[in-house]
């Protein structure tokens, strides 16, 4: 399974000996350490983000099928994501390359294991992707970028191999939420702790440097909890990470721009939302009421971080410039409601929500559907009699008219005025409802 695709030299690439001593650094640890038997299969949030029908959707407003697609694991380590790949997208072929022949060895048994067959493993770099002569539907590449000499040069190799409609997801570190780990790798590099492959006495080093300094002095107390210490992986990820860099927004989509690459939408979208970091949204001073509005994606997210760098990556969908820009569901007309197409997510489609949604439809009790798929800190519940909108979409996509035609058999009458359910009030309750679960991640809306 596996081919070797042979590797930049010295005397051609400036930057051999940094990807030399990163192949060092994870053929001796490889990353993640997760144990093989281990199976994402029941964390539907994971599936969520590993799910090609993902990003498709929120780029095209279309549902795609992952039946014979191709999905390149970019810098797969040990392989777990490249798991969590294969069982998101039933039917597609995976395709894993690492610089770390260690960490494929790892990534091969593991997938091995859970008896999945359709996947291919490569020795190979980012910056050489074309080499494999393949192209992808999809490209997952996570926790890598920002260990690149020259991340331009990894986003222009997954680029070129990437199909006209491909989609990449690719994360850098923030260097606002890390920039206590960065001072700590500025000290231990300053030690020389870093200059050649940091290993077990590296770690043991700063290990007893850590445990030697009071509880107030700040580097502690920024970058060091006594319940890890002795977690040798996360000293290796965090203090002692050979060529991690840090970025902002804006640097990252200068990146993007320098690849031509163009940005689809954060990974972990609705913890991005900047309005949600105010007490009142609706009742904000006068500066930011009139601003915030005339900025941009870009901007938003800047400020967000400017704000509230709480997110260790800035993870996000990209992919090539698409000249069709789509007009927002929120500002959709009932023109364009009424001759939609509903979609259940397939990640939601498993027998555990299959048995809540039928029992809470019967039994006429509400639906905590956060309980299956969560994007938000927050409990999503939903009513009973909306509820039963969701059951036939478990079996295939519905028209919207269905599912009004069958929320008025259950409530036919107006509980209130006790006259006949009219259409118009039918439409709108369904379609206030739709809005609402599309916008939390967990329907999709298609027009024709
Ligand atoms: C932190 S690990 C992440 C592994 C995996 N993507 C995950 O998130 O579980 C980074 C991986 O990127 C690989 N890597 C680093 N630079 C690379 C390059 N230029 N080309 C290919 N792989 C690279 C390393 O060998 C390592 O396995």
């Amino acid at each position: 399974m596996t081919a070797q695709i042979p590797s930049q030299q010295s005397a051609t690439n400036p930057d051999a000996d940094l990807l030399e001593k990163i192949r060092r650094q994870f053929d001796s640890a490889p990353y993640p350490r997760i144990p093989v038997e281990e199976n994402p299969k029941d964390n539907t949030n994971y599936l969520y983000v590993h799910n090609l029908v993902t990003p498709y959707y929120l780029r095209t407003q279309k549902v795609t099928n992952t039946q014979g697609k191709v999905i390149l694991d970019a810098g797969c380590g040990t392989g777990y994501k490249s798991l969590a790949l294969a069982l998101a997208n039933p039917g597609a072929k995976i395709i894993g390359v690492d610089i770390s022949p260690e960490s494929i060895v790892f990534a091969q048994k593991r997938l091995q294991y859970h008896g999945i067959n359709n996947v291919e493993f490569h020795v190979g770099l980012l910056e050489e992707l074309p080499k494999l002569g393949m192209e992808f539907d999809y490209i997952n590449c996570d926790d890598v970028l920002y260990l690149l000499p020259d991340p331009v040069a990894g986003l222009r190799g997954m680029q070129s191999v990437l199909k006209p409609e491909g989609i990449i997801r690719v994360n850098l570190h923030s260097s606002l939420q890390r920039e206590w780990y960065y001072r700590a790798q500025n000290l231990f590099q300053f030690m020389g702790l870093m200059d050649s492959n940091p290993e077990e006495t590296e770690i043991g080093i700063v290990r007893d440097i850590m445990k030697a300094l009071k509880n107030d002095v700040i580097l502690k107390k920024q970058t060091w909890n006594p319940i890890n210490e002795e977690d040798n992986e996360s000293i290796l990820a965090n203090h002692l990470l050979v060529g991690d860099k840090g970025s902002t927004i804006p640097q990252f989509f200068s990146l993007l721009q320098q690849a031509d690459l163009e940005f689809i939408s954060m990974v972990n979208w609705l913890r991005w939302d900047v309005m949600d970091l105010f007490k009142e949204p609706d009742d904000l001073p006068p500066f930011l009421a009139l601003s915030l509005p005339e900025l941009s994606t870009e901007e938003r997210l800047h400020l967000f971080e400017l704000l509230h760098p709480i997110h260790r990556l800035l993870d996000i969908w990209c992919g090539h410039p698409q000249p069709e820009k789509l007009l927002p569901i929120s500002e959709w007309t009932d023109a364009n409601w009424e001759k939609a197409t509903i979609h259940i997510h397939p990640i939601l489609k498993n027998p555990e929500f299959r048995t809540e949604l039928t029992e809470c439809v019967t039994q006429m009790r509400p639906l905590i559907i956060s309980k299956f798929l969560s994007l938000t800190h927050e409990m999503v519940s939903i009513d009973s009699t909306m509820a039963l909108c969701l059951v036939p979409l478990l079996e295939q996509p519905q028209p919207i008219t269905s599912l009004i035609e069958r929320w008025k058999q259950v409530r036919p009458i107006n509980p209130v005025t006790l006259t006949p359910t009219d259409q118009k009030e039918a439409f709108d309750l369904v379609k206030l409802m739709l809005l609402r679960l599309e916008g939390l991640g967990y329907v999709m809306v298609e027009q024709p």
